[in-house]
């Protein structure tokens, strides 16, 4: 199985965004995760089209774009325009997720579906086979930082099973709390891509973290 890393630019120092875009570029992190909240469906505010443009110059990398907004479907067009390779919007947000991806595939995108801590795999069973990603949430979404949930392993493994059963491509993508002390964990469980800003960005060496990763 294919291992992706995922930076996420929500740990970046924005007053040196371009830097630290080109920082990720040159890594090996083959994504560049993008975390937009509004205020409503997470209780933090991060960035919007904007910012993401300005990321989409420094980086011919692909964008891996994490919707923490209501309403997904009003928005998941725009994102694709704005350059997202992936939109990933959350399960609870809408209820219209079938729509919703068939948005983002008509405007060109991959199209994810992510699910909070407390939402189980199953609800994901019947729209599974519309899916390029599944985006499982190891802390609660609003803020990086914050500790790793270690519950979201078996939801990995139990999410690995039902791909596999289904024959599926699905990528498992996993978010919050990853490092190269929890990655290896998370990989052998069936995730091939994680996402990491606090370990990345606070890293003395964030191109080694990446690699540590990717290694572990
Ligand atoms: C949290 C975001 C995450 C966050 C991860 O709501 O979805 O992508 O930036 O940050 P760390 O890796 O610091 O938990
Ligand atoms: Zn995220």
């Amino acid at each position: 199985m294919q291992r992706i890393i995922s930076p996420s630019m929500l740990s970046a120092d924005f007053g040196h965004l371009e830097r630290d875009t080109h920082m990720i570029d040159k890594s090996a992190a083959e994504w560049v995760h993008i975390d937009v909240m509004d205020g409503v469906f997470v209780p933090n505010i991060s960035f919007g089209f904007p910012v993401m443009k300005a990321i989409r110059k420094a980086t011919s990398k692909l964008l891996d774009v994490h919707l923490m907004i209501v309403d997904p479907e009003k928005y998941v067009t725009r994102f694709v325009e704005a350059g997202a390779g992936i939109v990933t919007f959350h399960y609870e947000a809408t209820l219209n997720a079938k729509g919703c991806i068939d948005m983002i595939h008509q405007a060109g995108a991959k199209a994810g579906i992510s699910i909070k801590p407390a939402t189980s795999v199953e609800v994901l069973r019947d729209i599974l086979p519309m899916l390029d990603l599944v985006l499982v949430m190891s802390v609660e979404p609003g803020f990086g930082g914050q500790a790793f949930m270690p519950e979201a392993i078996d939801k990995v493994a139990q999410l690995r099973a039902m791909i596999d059963q289904l024959g599926t491509n699905t990528i498992i993508e996993v978010d919050g709390g990853i490092s190269s002390r929890n990655s290896r964990l998370l990989f052998d469980a069936g995730a091939e891509a994680l996402v990491a800003g606090s370990s990345v960005f606070g890293a003395a060496n964030p191109a080694a973290e990446i690699e540590n990763m990717l290694q572990s």
